[in-house]
């Protein structure tokens, strides 16, 4: 029998995304145009490998990060980043919604509420859906209608079109590299009466019923 072992690492948003509580008096001594505050020269950039892009801030698309808890382009709420083959603007300032160069919005799985969306879509604008946590966080995503409303999706799910399945892997090399105990060492700990195989999972109950098929699974583990 394998050795099956489920590691489920959950990292709180609010660790890594920027609570709106940051932001809020700073706000009050910004620019009345959001687009005059992102044009500002001193905008920090992420510069990626091999860029060439040579558009100016004003002429850049913009990305809007939607969900007010996560914007991972901090300690500002505006930014440009260089990838490889071009440049764009990303914000958390919900100001630029209506811009004809707001290219895409972003939205946080486990932070989008349909009554709070965006609405009236606009034609030229793409909807993404950023959502690494529990499915049952937010079920309206699991449904067809509710995944359906976007162009782009960085989910779990290996289909998504930017799948997050291994997005905590530090490297190949963690997988590969030799295992901790050598086999004897485990055979002298399974004759003590040790257990051949540990599962570990972050909680109970959820809607997949893994806990019984594990139990099921326990069944044919000697
Ligand atoms: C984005 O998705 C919406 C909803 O499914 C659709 O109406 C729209 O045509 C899509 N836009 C693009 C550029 O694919």
């Amino acid at each position: 029998m394998a050795l099956c072992l489920w590691l489920i690492v959950v990292v709180p948003v609010c660790s890594w995304g920027q609570r709106p509580e940051d932001t809020a008096d700073s706000g009050v001594f910004q620019p009345q145009s959001a687009l005059t505050d992102m044009e500002f020269a001193s905008v920090s950039t992420y510069r990626g490998p091999g860029n060439t892009d040579p558009r100016p801030n004003n002429k850049l698309p913009i990305l809007l990060w939607w969900s007010s808890n996560l914007f991972p382009h901090f300690p500002g709420d505006t930014e440009r980043v260089d990838c490889a083959h071009s440049s764009c603007l990303v914000t958390s300032n919900r100001k630029v919604q209506l811009y004809r160069r707001t290219a895409s919005i972003i939205f946080y799985g486990t932070d989008f509420r349909a009554y709070e969306a965006p609405l009236p879509r606009l034609s030229h604008q793409t909807w993404a859906l950023f959502h690494e946590e529990s499915p049952m966080n937010n079920y309206l995503l699991s449904h067809s209608v509710g995944i359906r409303l976007f162009n782009y999706t960085a989910t779990f799910r290996r289909e998504s079109d930017y799948p997050l399945t291994l997005q905590w892997l530090p490297s190949l090399d963690y997988l590969l590299k030799p295992m901790a105990v050598p086999l004897q060492e485990k055979n002298r700990w399974r004759q003590a009466g040790l257990a051949p195989v540990l599962y570990m999972q972050s909680h109970c109950d959820v809607p997949s019923d893994r806990d019984r098929y594990v139990q099921e699974l326990m069944k044919y583990i000697e």
